[in-house]
């Protein structure tokens, strides 16, 4: 359970079940103070039994390989039971938020922000738990167009969610925060992996060349997707179209006369693995964008090249990105992960309020904002023919460069861990940084989903 921090009261979870009126007076006599100078906005009343029932499953955790194999020969009872899978992981897994989110004190879940996520949530949980069992591919389309729009609905989430645990730090610690905001993203990836999975099933499915009751594996235009999967995920040309577009943007942002520093990659240049595009290409772009800044931002320098390493081994890929951007701030050094903490919070809080909505990934761009469609897809196709349209920019790819949120790093090393793989960054002061990132290349273990008691105990 939390803690309580900073002088503020916690409610019971079952105050939660009360009308609001009553637990508003339950909560004046039970703290002094509030945390955000935004007026509090308690969530409406609802039955808890319901969500109590849900919590009681557990979410089942699936592999890279898991999700592979499930699409591989696409039939309509495969689709059928794959949207059966999602229709009754997806509330399941908000549940679990729901109720973590209900073990926050009063005063944090009542913050603005916080309490939007949380409507948010609960509002997908009840249209997601309502959708009766999937018994044809006519459902299954009716489903997947309430899946989309909530994927849609749920943009705002991360900026919230950032903003929220910035203000909520009189009520629970850093530490906390940290905590609850990693468990919430995690769960967030997951549930749109499999969600974006589906969608991407789906299409498969509708599309001219796939014959839905062969039983042989697909063999299509895409064949090297599987889903949302791409099976041949080529490390140095990932590397080299999140330069370009990082480089792109960097000289956008930074004008004419100032040289953007040259990436050079090194090492087992034929690697590949099963991964999804849009996720390796987010944490490579976040690595390359970090680098290049600091190159950019050093007084003085030449523009060294950043050099990108890849090194296959038996089990993990590892990518290592080296710049001599002069390293990190020692003040900050020790908040590198933390998106609660450090010094920079406010001018991270007025940055967020800038971010109405925030991708985390390509894919969901996609389906958040039809009319980028064109524009990605022309960017894409300049880039490779062989990637799928619109899976295949570094996500976040238009974020400005002086719009600092502080969670690219954090964020990137969420998915890293996702797919049982690893970051790690070592600062050599005054001269650069050396980035590790270490994917799994089997993909063949679970997601990396908090078990039932960790997800209670946040
Ligand atoms: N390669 C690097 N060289 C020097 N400093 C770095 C490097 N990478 C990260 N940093 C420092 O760490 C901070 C945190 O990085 P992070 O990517 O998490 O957030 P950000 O870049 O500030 O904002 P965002 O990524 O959300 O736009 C950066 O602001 C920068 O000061
Ligand atoms: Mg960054």
């Amino acid at each position: 359970m939390l803690s309580q921090a900073g002088g503020a009261a916690r409610l019971p979870c079952k105050f939660l079940r009360l009308p609001a009126s009553i637990r508003a007076q339950a909560y004046a006599t039970a703290t002094t103070s509030t945390t955000s100078p935004a007026p509090s906005i308690p969530p409406p009343w609802r039955p808890a039994s319901i969500l109590d029932d849900w919590v009681q499953r557990e979410a089942r955790p699936i592999s890279l390989r898991q999700l592979t194999f499930f699409g591989r020969t696409l039939t309509e009872s495969r689709l059928i039971s794959s949207a059966n899978y999602v229709r009754t992981e997806l509330p399941t897994r908000l549940a679990h938020r729901l109720r973590n989110m209900q073990t926050l004190p009063y005063s944090a879940l009542t913050n603005p922000h916080i309490s939007h996520v949380y409507e948010l949530y609960y509002t997908a949980f009840e249209r997601l738990r309502k959708v009766p069992e999937i018994t044809s591919v006519d459902d299954n389309d009716r489903f997947c167009e309430i899946v989309q729009s909530t994927l849609r609905e749920h943009l705002s989430v991360i900026p919230r969610l950032a903003m929220g645990v910035i203000e909520i730090q009189n009520a629970i610690s850093g530490e906390e925060c940290d905590r609850f905001m990693t468990t919430l993203l995690r769960s967030r990836i997951s549930r749109r992996v499999i969600a974006e999975q589906h969608l991407a099933l789906t299409e498969t499915f509708h599309a001219p060349w796939h014959f839905p009751n062969s039983t042989k594996s697909l063999t299509a235009p895409e064949d090297d997707f599987v889903g949302e999967i791409f099976l041949r995920c080529n490390a140095k040309e990932i590397v080299e179209q999140c330069a370009a577009t990082a480089r792109n943007l960097m000289s956008q942002a930074y004008g004419p006369d100032v040289t953007i520093p040259e990436v050079v990659v090194k090492g087992h240049l034929d690697t590949t693995f099963p991964y999804i595009p849009s996720h390796i290409e987010y944490m490579i772009g976040e690595l390359l964008r970090n680098s290049m800044q600091a190159i950019v931002e050093r007084p003085g320098t030449q523009s060294p090249p950043i050099e990108v390493l890849i090194c296959e081994a038996a089990q993990h890929v590892i990518i290592r990105v080296s710049d001599q951007g002069g390293g990190i701030e020692r003040d900050i050094l020790p908040y590198l992960w933390s998106f609660a903490k450090g010094p920079r919070r406010q001018a991270r809080l007025e940055n967020l309020e800038r971010v109405p909505k925030l991708a985390g990934t390509m894919q969901e761009l996609r389906y958040a904002d039809p009319n980028l469609a064109e524009e990605v897809e022309r960017t894409v196709n300049s880039y490779d023919s062989k990637h799928r349209p619109t899976s295949s920019l570094t996500a976040l790819s238009g974020r400005q460069p002086d719009l600092r949120l502080g969670m690219g790093l954090p964020m990137s090393r969420i998915y890293a861990e996702y797919w049982a793989g690893t970051l790690e960054i070592h600062s050599l002061e005054g001269y650069g940084v050396d980035a590790f990132l270490q994917i799994s290349k089997l993909g063949n273990r679970n997601e990396v989903l908090s078990t039932r008691a960790a997800m209670d105990a946040v």
